[in-house]
């Protein structure tokens, strides 16, 4: 049996990956959950927002669900997701986004996925002040692009489109301004692309990805892009499809892979027993994938779109005044499984 981290999480996080097990055991997918803390749980129970144990336990299987967690404020912790990012060396951050029927949104045909390189780029945490008699003059950032970080991403953006069977990979960058850091990452994805001429290959600038993404969403299919364009970009991709309640992600790494929902710990709705565990349903989803279980990834997630689509037992955040949550979503997506 793949034994499997599994961190319940804040707020909203214990009853949203409750749903996500629960749907996972129902399709058939057997799995033996290490379960283990992180985030306030862990602080208010050990100390410590980020304990050895759970390290550990991730280290030695390699794969981890997660729940959200609350990121402590005041307390001078540095932040879960980014020291789990580090440990791990999470290189790449994944996020489909793909339209819902049943959703109220602008479009109703986006299928794309996002490949953000997540260690690399402006957020490589190196900028300084610049201060005068104690008075910031001014602030310097320096984003490093590397060859080794460029050709992994791209290529994990290539393997991924090859084996989804998704047709076209679109290189994000702004080379024609950031000649070095953008233009190296567009010449290697260049060089790259000519491996994979079964795929798809073309690249935008920035500014125009953004105006062509809520025009014409459809035209895209897989994103691979730097650090800070990526983060930005896979919001915007979320928000195409009806948002935070719907969209999962997967932080890939040379030393393991975690999964998640995109939304946080919501603590405004977390003792109301409303929240939508669709986004994390889903995040067990590509994590199946991640295992090689495709037939249950595609049945579980066959179940949550035609839930949605029904229209009838959904949380509040899909459709308002709605008397049913959290466990009447589970439940309804395991009928499904099971009928
Ligand atoms: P949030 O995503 O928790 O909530 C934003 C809004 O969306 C709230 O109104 C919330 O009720 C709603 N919402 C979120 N998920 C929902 C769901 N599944 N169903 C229905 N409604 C949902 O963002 P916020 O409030 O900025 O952050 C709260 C805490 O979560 C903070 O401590 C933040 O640091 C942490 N956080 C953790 C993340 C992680 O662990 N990956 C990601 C984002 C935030
Ligand atoms: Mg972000």
């Amino acid at each position: 049996m793949t034994r499997i981290t599994l961190i319940p999480g804040d707020g909203i996080g214990p009853s949203i990956v409750q749903a996500a097990i629960d749907v996972i055991a129902a399709s058939g997918v057997q799995i033996e959950w290490d379960r283990q803390l992180a985030g306030m749980a862990a602080v208010e129970e050990v100390g410590d927002p980020l304990p050895d144990a759970t390290l550990e336990s991730i280290r030695s299987n390699r794969l981890c669900l997660k729940g959200p967690l609350t990121t402590p404020v005041g307390g001078g912790y540095r932040s879960v997701n980014v020291t789990l990012r580090q440990a791990f060396n999470l290189y790449a951050n994944v996020r489909p986004a793909i339209s819902f029927e049943g959703t109220e949104t602008l479009f109703k045909n986006v299928n794309l996925l996002t490949v953000r390189e997540n260690t690399e780029g402006l957020y490589a945490g190196i900028e300084h002040f610049i201060q005068v008699d104690g008075e910031k003059i001014a602030a310097e950032s320096q984003a490093i692009v590397t060859r080794k970080g460029s050709e992994r991403i791209i290529r994990y953006a290539f393997e991924y489109a090859r084996k989804a069977k998704r047709k076209k990979v679109t290189l994000v960058h702004k080379a024609n301004i950031l000649k070095c850091t953008s233009g190296l990452f567009l010449e290697i994805g260049r060089e790259i692309a000519k491996e994979y001429p079964d795929i798809g290959f073309d690249d935008r600038i920035i500014d125009a990805c953004c105006m062509q993404l809520v025009m014409k969403p459809e035209t895209f299919d897989v994103i691979v892009t730097t650090n800070l364009f990526g983060d930005i970009l896979s919001d915007l991709a979320a928000g195409l499809i009806g948002g935070l309640g719907l969209t999962a992600g997967a932080n890939i790494g040379t030393d393991a892979a975690i999964f998640e929902a995109v939304h946080g710990s919501a603590p405004d709705i977390a003792d109301k027993g409303i929240a939508n565990p669709s986004a994390m349903i889903l995040a067990g989803v590509m994590m199946l994938e991640h295992l090689g279980e495709m037939g249950a990834a595609r049945k579980i997630e066959a179940a949550v779109r035609e839930v949605i689509r029904e229209g009838k037992i959904v949380t509040p955040d899909i459709k308002k005044d709605s008397p049913y949550g959290t466990r009447d979503i589970a439940e309804a997506i395991i009928a499904k499984l099971k009928a």
